[in-house]
């Protein structure tokens, strides 16, 4: 804590801060302490201009929580409290930069779980407050899509993008930098809530989504046949809670009948239900909404098998398909220096009463 303090102040001189915004090119450079405390990963990062990951530091809670079966917020909590003040030292180290160099102070605010976001969202407004750098609050969901300008420089707004994990599933027109049109959501579970529930059914434990996706290469898809759910008033809408039940079924069954269940076969057929439906309606709003231009994002978007079949399916329908490599796919601190820094542009600017939003709206 002392440490960083000290860091702090020294950032914070006058001295510093007039040095750097005399210096020609590097007061033209906008540099984003971004933070990222929603769920399980402590994460902070620099991003340059919206583009450059200069440090990426994650502190996962994994294996803290593994042996509960999913996150238990009161430890996410009390653990982020421990950790961030040492994952923005490391982050700042990393990108060798003091935080006089620092143009402002990105952080989520929402969704998420609100303990743990409250632990990022505190820290943002003391370091904004004691370094005078701007506070600018950030929707996770919109760092998730922000993911995408960090691989790909050249990708410029309109496009389609699937965002789907933990708790979201999202079909969304990127129209401009931080401004989303939602054309469908899912109705039930989200898309890795389900990859979480059949995991935990068919004995993998947490987390279900890197777990399907590893035992799903030895396992045959089309082993059992599982339903794909279509939502009459929404061709763009999903609904996963029929197919996670269609799993619990068939796993009852078995039980029943005394006959052995193959974890890898209901894996991938599981998984490879989840991505036809995926696969096809996001691939029919990319041609309904004539952009050319469609990307992935969240936890889910690093699963292996659904990347594969998005490249083919995209190359064949000559699309331009853009796809964050896997760690910046689940949650990390540089998407929110991404969005962060286009919300910057805009003009956002959060005061010292910003708070945290569990249920906070795209
Ligand atoms: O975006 P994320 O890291 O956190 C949220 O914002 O929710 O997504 C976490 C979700 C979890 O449900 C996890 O099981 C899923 O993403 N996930 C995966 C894979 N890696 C993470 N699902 C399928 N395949 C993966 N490889
Ligand atoms: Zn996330």
């Amino acid at each position: 804590m002392e440490h960083i303090w000290h860091k702090l102040q020294d950032g914070a001189s006058g001295e510093n801060r007039e040095s750097i915004s005399g210096s020609g090119e590097a007061s033209e450079d906008v540099l984003v302490l971004a933070i990222e405390t929603s769920c399980d990963e402590t994460a902070a990062s620099v991003v340059k201009n919206g583009r450059e990951v200069l440090s990426n530091v994650i502190f996962t809670q994994i294996a803290l929580h593994t042996v509960y079966g999913g996150v238990v917020p009161e430890i996410a909590s009390r653990k982020h409290i421990e950790k961030i003040n040492q994952v923005i030292e490391e982050a700042l180290e990393q990108a060798g930069v003091t935080l006089g160099e620092i143009t402002a102070i990105a952080v989520t605010y929402g969704p998420g779980l609100v303990g743990a976001l409250l632990v990022g969202v505190s820290v943002a407004k003391a370091i904004s407050f004691a370094a005078g750098i701007p506070l600018v609050g950030v929707h996770h969901i919109n760092g998730h899509i922000s993911a995408n300008y960090l691989e790909y420089r050249e990708l410029e707004p309109p496009f389609v993008c699937l965002v789907a994990s933990g708790g979201h599933s999202h079909l969304v027109v990127a129209r401009d930098y931080g401004e989303y049109e939602i054309i469908g959501r899912t109705r039930d579970d989200a898309a890795g809530e389900a990859f979480d529930k059949v995991a935990r059914a068919i004995g993998l434990g947490y987390p279900g989504g890197p777990k399907i996706d590893k035992i799903s290469r030895e396992g045959n898809p089309d082993a059992i046949s599982f339903p794909r759910a279509k939502v009459a008033e929404n061709e763009y809408d999903f609904s996963f809670s029929g197919l996670k039940s269609a799993v619990l079924n068939y796993l009852n069954s078995c039980r029943m009948k005394g006959e052995p269940v193959c974890q890898a076969d209901v894996a991938a057929s599981f998984q490879k239900a989840v991505i036809d439906v995926l696969v096809e309606h996001s691939l029919h709003a990319v041609e309904a909404f004539g952009c050319g231009k469609f990307a992935i994002a969240g936890g889910v978007a690093s699963n292996s098998s659904l990347r594969e079949a998005f490249e083919r399916e995209c190359v064949g329908r000559r699309i331009l398909f853009f796809s964050p490599s896997p760690s910046l796919c689940t949650d990390n601190a540089a998407m929110i220096g991404a969005a962060g820094y286009y919300e910057y542009r805009r003009g956002v600017r959060h005061g010292y009463d910003l708070n945290a939003v569990p249920n906070l709206r795209l």
